[in-house]
């Protein structure tokens, strides 16, 4: 989305509308209300709050730094500052590795992305209309189990994100993001409203505000760190990329906030929607990656012109969808068009081809190629687990120890506005906190 622009963006509206359409989409809603059923509720929220706050902000804040300091792609960017601060090329890693992680979790995006387009079209022709709960799952699971019917929606959506980037036609999505995001904000309050009438409100709020202490296990914590970086879309270069169109009198840490409160809001109005019809149909809410599919569609299918609802919600969800869709595919077609001979059109095909192609192994995993590959996972969970767990925060970790150790203190102080305390705080912050966060992360799980 970025490079589109060349120069700049047009104003810090705008900045913060696309840094706020990649970050909202269907990890808001999607992933986050399924891993917050998976584990162990409160536990997981509130690790992932912590997460949000402390290492999510700074990590956010560095890559925007890094982007508008080198003005370039994201292994360039990292490149030239290393260079210019004497420091090792070694730091272009950091972009690679993010590159990499866009490539992997675009091909899983996308068949996600496919269900909420079927689930939009299942909504406009009343499929979940007057249906009790157990056959709205019996849905969900036929689609599972459809190898055809799943790899028709991954197509379809991967065919548009392959439209909208190789036709460069971002810049009309941004001004459809202004009106989308307060919409979908709307509709989520309605279903919260809707579940605090006819769900079980109360038990959803316990589930995911009181947390119970034993449910604090390394594999929760380390899913919600993973959470908060899929969330903000950091660690991918996104954010380095969208820094480095930015001019420099916006305001990194003003910018960081909006965008953190309005992705953080987003994702708590989605589980309160969910939790809620989860109790009063009594259904599990560790059902894993199905479970906004089929809670969602078990309240439309009881509204009032539920399937309007259903429709709104779904076709908005895929909106919200796409645009952090087409941030994922920049990273990897900038890649190929700077590495290999193709321009962009034809490499926006080759690398669309290839996510494609892995996506569809992806939703194998549901039906015919329903077998563990490694470590217990089949291949879906496989690239959600080595995408969210392992490569995001590393590179992100890359990104905010590169944004405190390398580049000089005064020098981000003076941009970040800060002096005194706040200055040493955001020091703290980007050298120990947030890198140490991470890390202590990753070895409390491996020994845990
Ligand atoms: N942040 C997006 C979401 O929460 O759905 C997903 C995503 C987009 C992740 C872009 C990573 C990324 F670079």
């Amino acid at each position: 989305m970025a490079k589109s622009f060349h120069a700049q963006w047009s104003s810090r509206m705008t900045f913060i509308l696309a840094a706020t359409g990649s970050a909202v989409g269907l990890g808001n809603i999607w992933r986050f209300s399924y891993l917050v059923g998976d584990s162990g509720g409160a536990a997981f929220v509130l690790v992932y709050l912590l997460c949000i706050a402390l290492v999510g902000l700074p990590i956010l804040v560095s890559e925007w730094m890094i982007g508008r300091r080198g003005q370039k792609n994201p292994i360039n960017s990292l490149a030239e500052l290393a260079r210019k601060n004497g420091s090792s090329q070694a730091w272009i890693l950091v972009g690679v590795s993010g590159v990499l992680a866009a490539f992997l979790i675009l091909s899983f995006y996308s068949v996600i992305g496919g269900w909420s387009l079927s689930y939009t079209l299942s909504s406009l022709t009343g499929d979940f209309s007057g249906q009790d709960a157990a056959t709205i799952e019996g849905l969900f699971g036929a689609l599972l189990e459809s190898p055809g019917m799943l790899m028709l929606w991954h197509t379809i959506f991967m065919a548009l994100v392959l439209g909208i980037v190789a036709f460069g036609v971002n810049q009309g999505l941004e001004k459809a993001v202004r009106l989308l995001m307060p919409a979908l904000v709307v509709l989520l309050v309605v279903l919260v409203i809707y579940g605090m009438f006819s769900g079980h409100f109360g038990e959803a709020l316990a589930f995911m505000f009181a947390p119970d202490m034993s449910a604090f296990t390394g594999d929760v914590v380390l899913a919600a760190m993973g959470q908060a970086f899929f969330t903000l879309s950091l660690g991918m270069g996104i954010m380095i990329s969208y820094g480095s169109y930015l001019g420099q009198e916006v305001k990194l840490l003003g910018a960081a906030r909006t965008v953190i409160i309005l992705d953080t809001v987003i994702a708590l109005l989605a589980g309160l929607a969910i939790f809620p019809i989860v109790f009063a149909n009594g259904l599990d809410p560790s059902e894993g990656p199905g479970l906004i599919f089929v809670t969602l569609p078990i309240a439309f299918g009881g509204m009032t012109a539920g399937w309007l609802l259903g429709l709104i919600f779904f076709l908005l969800l895929t909106f919200a969808a796409l645009t952090s869709a087409i941030s994922l595919l920049e990273p990897v077609v900038e890649f190929l068009e700077e590495r290999s001979p193709l321009s962009r059109v034809p490499a926006t095909v080759v690398a669309s081809f290839a996510i494609w192609g892995l996506g569809v192994a992806a939703l194998l995993s549901f039906n015919l190629w329903d077998f563990t590959v490694l470590f217990g996972l089949n291949i879906f969970d496989l690239l959600d687990t080595v995408t969210a767990k392992i490569l995001l925060p590393l590179t992100g970790l890359g990104a905010v120890l590169f944004a405190g150790w390398v580049l000089s203190r005064d020098s981000v102080a003076k941009e970040l506005g800060l002096s005194g305390g706040a200055a040493t705080a955001w020091n703290v912050a980007a050298r120990f906190i947030a890198p140490i966060g991470v890390i202590l992360v990753f070895v409390f799980n491996l020994v845990g």
